[in-house]
């Protein structure tokens, strides 16, 4: 009884001070951006590839492979002062990445801006949750892919000729073994994503366990 009507307290206490829509359990906090599953990849995967921001080129002095280098464009806590956010959204000058490649999505430029207010952390062993239990394509796979790999097989050209924008794309490369063998670090493989490290173990198993189950566009 007690116990009830101390939660009836805060509940209106918290009504009272917020209002009802944050009392609501959807607006709880978000967990913090995960840098090295969130932020992390979409820097590999749009930022460094051949002649760009990769420890080889170093365009610009920048290599954004790593967490000190993307450091450097972040004014911690600011994202509308630092220079990995602008260049994003940039209205006047050139937009990054340049053409032919496309720009970040809203959903990914969103991610880094809330990365850098939360103060850029180089948060590790974090991010959503990963279920081996579902491998089907649409759901499982290609949202792995498009992360980790489609700024540079997304774009047209791709890099290194290779396409993974569609399914139809991506299954010549499961069928001649590249695919699993290059996420895997396998020899005879280039190991991918180019310039960064390999993905987690659970996303190389939910691949796998759909490459098992016959690939389907499912
Ligand atoms: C930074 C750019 C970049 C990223 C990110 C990247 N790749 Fe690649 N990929 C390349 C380039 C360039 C090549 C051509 C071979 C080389 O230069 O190593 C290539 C080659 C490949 C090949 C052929 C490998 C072989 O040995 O025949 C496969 C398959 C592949 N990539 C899959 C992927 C997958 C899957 C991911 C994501 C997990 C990924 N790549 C991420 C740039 C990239």
């Amino acid at each position: 009884m007690k116990i009830l009507k101390l939660t009836i307290s805060i509940l209106i206490a918290c009504i009272a001070i917020f209002g009802l829509q944050n009392c609501k359990k959807e607006h709880y906090p978000e967990a913090p951006v995960c840098f090295q599953e969130e932020v992390l990849p979409i820097m590999v995967s749009n930022c460094t590839q051949s002649g760009c921001h990769n420890s080889f080129d170093k365009t610009k002095g920048l290599d954004l492979s790593n967490y000190e280098g993307i450091l450097r464009g972040v004014k911690k806590g600011n994202y509308h002062s630092s220079e990995l956010y602008t260049v994003l959204v940039n209205e006047f000058g050139d937009i990054m990445p340049p053409k032919p490649y496309s720009p970040l999505s809203d959903e990914q430029i969103k991610t880094i801006a809330r990365w850098i207010d939360e103060g850029a952390k180089d948060i590790q062993g974090c991010g959503p949750a990963c279920d081996t239990t579902q491998a089907n394509f649409a759901a499982n796979v290609f949202p792995i892919i498009e992360t980790f790999c489609n700024g540079c097989h997304g774009t047209k050209p791709p890099q290194g000729g290779i396409s993974l924008a569609t399914y139809a794309d991506i299954k010549p490369f499961v069928n001649n073994g590249s695919l699993l063998g290059s996420i895997k670090f396998e020899s005879g493989y280039s190991p991918m994503p180019k310039n960064g490290s390999k993905i987690s173990q659970c996303k190389i198993d939910i691949i796998e366990k759909w490459i098992k189950d016959g690939a389907q566009n499912n």
